[in-house]
């Protein structure tokens, strides 16, 4: 596995299957009355996030406290970047404060790279989204979902990939950092994505893409495994990329009717935070067959997997509970 996770693409399928595998074994940390382990005691983890953030930072942060890291949290709300010190300056600050891992959430795209390969910081860089690049652990927290859930068999899937399985990613794919980091890393693991969208919110040169690209949401729902539904992302919006949200709602939301569309076994998926009534009515978003909330859950598992991994732990992600602890 590379050191740093900037994209998706930079995981291979066994990098990708090793995640998917420890944080399997993890989440059994969360069943134990103590849900902490000592795997990264007296390493500090930074979460330096420049945008709004609510799953994705507790997650990261609930992941790095339950390996007993030291955590800490910057915004750049309240803190200097508002009176304009740089991302260079920010990041020589952490360095002098000993980073071993920061988990940077910028609005530019190309920010953790920038990070990662600029030499200001001997830690490693976790990509917790930027811009409309990459987010590279909400893909894997995706991936480690449908795994789970349309796995058969107790092992719920350990080990395997998801070959065979079509995933409909739809929406605001020109301005969504989840769409690009799911459709490297579910067509890693063997999976067919098939993205819809209106034309005005697909990128230039999805063609060259590896996946299908459909502008009818009936078809392509009766032949999906999982459905994802994206966020109309109103803020990186600068002009008029649908004529209403009616009409947006009406041709590419999710409602009830819609969902009876797809095979019993399918599942919707959201990242969150969802526009109830836009993408998504309030009756999907509260049926059984959408994963939200679970999607969170994995989230801070698959976290948990990769700031071990990158850490370099030497000692397995999970050792047996020692017998006080049991007790
Ligand atoms: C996504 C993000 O921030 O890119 N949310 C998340 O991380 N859970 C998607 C979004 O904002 O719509």
């Amino acid at each position: 596995m590379k050191r740093h996770l900037v994209s998706a693409a930079d995981l291979t399928r066994d990098d990708a299957l090793l995640i998917l595998d420890t944080a399997e074994e993890l989440t059994r940390v969360a069943d134990r009355p103590i849900k902490k382990l000592p795997t990264l005691r007296g390493r500090t983890v930074v979460n330096l996030f420049f945008e709004d953030s609510t799953r994705t930072r507790i997650s990261f942060e609930a992941a790095a406290k339950r390996l007993s890291a030291d955590v800490i949290n910057f915004s750049a709300k309240g803190s200097s970047v508002s009176k304009g010190e740089s991302l260079k300056d920010t990041a020589l600050t952490l360095e002098a404060m000993g980073a071993d891992a920061v988990v940077i959430r910028h609005h530019d795209s190309g920010a953790p790279h920038r990070l990662a390969t600029s030499g200001w910081i001997g830690g490693c860089v976790v990509n917790a989204g930027d811009g409309t690049h990459e987010h590279p652990t909400q893909a894997l927290l995706d991936a480690f979902t449908l795994r789970r859930r349309l796995a058969d068999g107790p092992r719920r899937g350990i080990g395997a990939d998801l070959s065979g399985r079509r995933v409909t990613i739809v929406g605001d794919i020109l301005h969504s950092r989840v769409a690009r980091s799911n459709i490297h890393l579910l067509t890693t693991l063997g999976a067919e994505v098939t993205v819809v969208a209106p034309p005005t919110l697909l990128p230039v040169g999805i063609e060259r893409w590896p996946c299908e690209v459909s502008y009818d949401l009936d078809a392509v729902l009766p032949k999906s495994d999982a459905v994802m539904m994206l966020r109309v992302q109103r803020e990186r919006m600068n002009a008029a990329f649908f004529p209403t949200e009616r009409e947006y709602a009406r041709r590419y939301g999710l409602h009830g009717g819609r969902m009876a569309r797809m095979p019993a076994h399918a599942l919707v998926m959201h990242p969150g935070p969802m526009n109830r009534g836009m993408e998504i009515t309030a009756e999907v978003a509260d049926s059984p067959r959408c994963t939200a909330v679970e999607q969170v859950a994995g989230g801070v598992s698959v976290r948990m997997a990769v700031l071990y991994l990158l850490l370099g732990g030497a000692e397995p992600a999970v050792s047996t509970p020692r017998t006080e602890e049991t007790q």
